[in-house]
């Protein structure tokens, strides 16, 4: 949003404030008139608790702290949990209920309950939005939404997950698993519990808000057959490479006689297969149509301020609808 102020004043007449900040461990504030952000981060990168910056009663907790806002769009961003979806579900929920719109890059509410969502947030009228869920701000869901229209999306396979897609390729490389993972962490691209990224369970929450959202079935992340990359050694790399393969971390959806079978494994790709050209933190995804037949989707190197970018496109179509 900083980065954008001017563009987004000149050429979609939009100004925004920053009204509230919640976290888990830093504490929360309101100011009606505005918090300086930069101010917010200094006070949390320092340990600082940002209640400083807060104008009024205490705030209780973040649902008090939705309940109360100022605001129109909540922003939800708090770690990924694949089983229970917590504690963003509760807040999805709660401010939705309260007619705020809301934009999330959390997977967790739209691979659990994208069905319920969707419904309470056309009943009270606000945009549910998640683009960020996949691939960061690669169009995919605003993709089929928007430029594909009269199509349907059959299936769909891709590499998903960047930590796991990074790992492998610098193991290639001839890095070792541990190190590999290490700066992953470092680079912020990592899951807050990384096994959420190795074990696969990251991948099976794209896979179930990808099925959920686009076929128009309800899978949840607990019933996407998974398995991570943890078991994969150096010596499977380079026997892929041996027979003119790669391996990589492959999430899979398909319909087979009415059923919908999904899938997240490590599988072998053809060297000359666009997906083995996606290194590092790139991630890429092929839809199946019925229309367009396969179409692929790359994000090169996908870093933090791609995340960013979701959101904000988010935020221009939250705002369109509104003018
Ligand atoms: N990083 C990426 O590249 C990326 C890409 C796509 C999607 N995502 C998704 O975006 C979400 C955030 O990822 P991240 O990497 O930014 O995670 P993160 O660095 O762990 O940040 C999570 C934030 O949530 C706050 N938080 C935790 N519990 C909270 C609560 N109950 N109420 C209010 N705030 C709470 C934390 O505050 P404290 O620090 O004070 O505890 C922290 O500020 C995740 O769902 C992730 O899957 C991330």
């Amino acid at each position: 949003l900083a980065a954008k102020r001017r563009e987004l004043a000149s050429r979609y007449q939009l100004a925004f404030r920053l009204t509230g900040i919640a976290t888990g461990s830093h504490g929360h504030a309101i100011n009606p008139a505005g918090i300086d952000p930069k101010r917010a981060l200094r006070r949390i990168e320092s340990g600082k608790s940002i209640a400083r910056l807060h104008v009024g009663d205490p705030v209780l907790d973040t649902l008090d702290f939705i309940r109360r806002r100022p605001a129109q769009i909540l922003f939800e961003i708090t770690p990924l949990d694949p089983i229970k979806g917590q504690p963003a579900l509760d807040h999805i929920r709660t401010a939705l209920e309260h007619k705020i719109h809301v934009i999330t890059a959390n997977k967790g509410p739209p691979a659990l309950a994208y069905r319920e969502l969707r419904e309470l947030a056309r009943k009270q009228q606000c945009h549910f939005r998640f683009e960020g869920t996949v691939m960061d701000g690669a169009p995919v869901f605003n993709l089929v939404e928007k430029t594909l229209p009269a199509s349907r999306v059959l299936g769909f396979y891709g590499i998903l997950n960047a930590t796991s897609n990074f790992v492998l390729t610098e193991m290639e490389k001839g890095r070792s698993f541990r190190r590999a993972l290490k700066r992953a962490q470092a680079m912020g691209i990592a899951e807050a519990d990384p096994s959420y990224d190795i074990d696969g369970w990251d991948a099976a929450a794209k896979t179930a808000v990808l099925a959920n959202v686009l076929l128009g079935v309800q899978i949840r992340p607990s019933r996407v057959d998974r398995k991570g990359i943890g078991a994969v050694a150096a010596e499977d790399l380079e026997k892929a490479s041996r027979k003119g393969r790669v391996l990589r971390l492959i999430a899979r959806v398909s319909r087979r006689g009415g059923r919908t079978v999904a899938r997240v494994a490590p599988e072998l790709i053809r060297q000359d297969h666009p997906l083995a050209q996606v290194r590092g933190t790139s991630s890429a995804l092929v839809l199946e149509t019925d229309t367009m037949k396969e179409l692929i989707v790359t994000e090169m190197e996908g870093t933090v301020e791609q995340t960013a970018y979701a959101l904000l496109s988010d935020v221009l179509t939250v705002a369109q609808s509104l003018s």
